[in-house]
């Protein structure tokens, strides 16, 4: 769904008609798929679904610049319950220093504002050209070029979206996106959130999410998520074909399990965890010897510990110990 947001006349003195497109969109699709089509492999494969009515209950918004019938610029949104992830900040070439990515991105920021966002994570070079941007609109860094934005503050934010209550456990879908990177965007104790995602504590899952959904129809791979009833992502675990490195090559029937949650929330680790449908096989789980709440969770889920790795972690500046745990899962045949 395409809406006209307004026109702006820049320095250059040409004029930018700005508009939001909104998904599902069988109009536009060719336009977006052409400005962004450097994002490629995952990036590219979200937007496909989301165009086409396939990303479930994310929305997916695009806000651009149109220079006559061309588009010029882009800025998109992805978001579920007023929480999201900005990203696709891109002008072209031949249109840079022109004013256009300010123009796009007021446009957004007023439009998340009046449709009560209440917050928005994004990914930058730290004190670059972007960063210098984002922050003039609001956005503060987390952690060097990880920022995020808050219609109260990020504390305020963190004690009402993540209040204790009830929480239901269901498959990952897109709509998880910027849920499960809300919570991550958060510290918890232990300094090894996810092996797979290669994450320890304050994370950007914009990248690993996506690529994550990308591949989810492949064998090994699956993602369960907590979500109370304000649609907060609590907990989140995670099965991936088990890898070292950077090779693309999996070990045969080995899987790497993750899970973590908000301090507020550990008791749905076993839940996530044992809700994850793992396929035959060994699963491995690592997990920080001091956290009590995970490793109960793994025993609870059926893992075994296995082993220890002395001071793989930091806790506090003080030399901390990694469990491993490991799960067999009969194949069907012999079950
Ligand atoms: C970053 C990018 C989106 C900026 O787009 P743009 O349309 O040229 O930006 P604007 O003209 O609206 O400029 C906004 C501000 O940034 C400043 N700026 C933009 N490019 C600059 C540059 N190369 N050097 C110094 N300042 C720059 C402008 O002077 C302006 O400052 P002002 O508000 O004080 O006048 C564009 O350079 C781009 O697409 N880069 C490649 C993709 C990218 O890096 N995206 C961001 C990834 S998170």
């Amino acid at each position: 769904m395409y809406r006209e947001l307004g026109s702006k006349r820049l320095r250059s003195g040409e004029t930018i008609t700005l508009a939001v497109v909104e998904a599902p969109d069988a109009e536009f699709d060719s336009c977006i798929l052409t400005l962004l089509a450097h994002k490629g492999g995952a990036w590219d494969h979200h937007m496909r679904e989301a165009l086409s009515g396939r990303a479930d209950a994310l929305e997916t918004r695009w806000y651009l610049a149109f220079m006559g019938a061309q588009p010029v610029a882009n800025a998109m949104v992805v978001e579920r319950h007023g929480v999201g992830i900005l990203g696709h900040v891109f002008t072209q070439e031949a249109h840079r220093q022109k004013g256009i990515c300010s123009a796009v991105l007021h446009e957004l920021m007023t439009d998340f504002q009046a449709r009560r966002g209440l917050s928005l994570l994004l990914g930058t070079g730290y004190e670059s050209v972007a960063y210098r941007i984002y922050e003039s609109f609001g956005f503060r860094s987390i952690r060097e070029g990880f920022m995020g934005w808050y219609a109260t503050s990020r504390a305020d934010f963190e004690m009402r979206w993540f209040a204790a209550g009830e929480a239901s456990v269901s498959a990952a879908r897109w709509e998880h996106w910027p849920l499960v990177a809300a919570l991550a965007s958060f510290p918890e104790r232990g300094g090894l959130r996810s092996s797979a995602w290669g994450i320890r504590d304050i994370a950007n899952l914009e990248g690993p999410y996506c690529h994550f959904m990308a591949r989810r129809a492949e064998p090994g791979y699956a993602a369960c998520m907590a979500t109370t009833q304000t649609g907060a992502v609590v907990a989140c675990a995670t099965c991936v074909p088990f890898r070292i490195g950077e090779s693309d090559r999996a070990w045969k029937d080995t899987w790497l399990v993750d899970a973590f949650a908000h301090p507020l929330h550990q008791y749905k680790l076993a839940e996530v965890l044992g809700s994850l449908p793992l396929p035959p096989g060994k699963a491995i789980a690592l997990a920080p010897d001091t956290d009590d709440a995970r490793r109960a969770a793994l025993i609870e889920a059926g893992f075994e510990r296995e082993g220890v790795l002395a001071g793989m972690l930091e806790s506090d500046g003080i030399p901390a110990a990694v469990a491993v745990y490991g799960r067999y899962v009969p194949s069907a045949a012999i079950v």
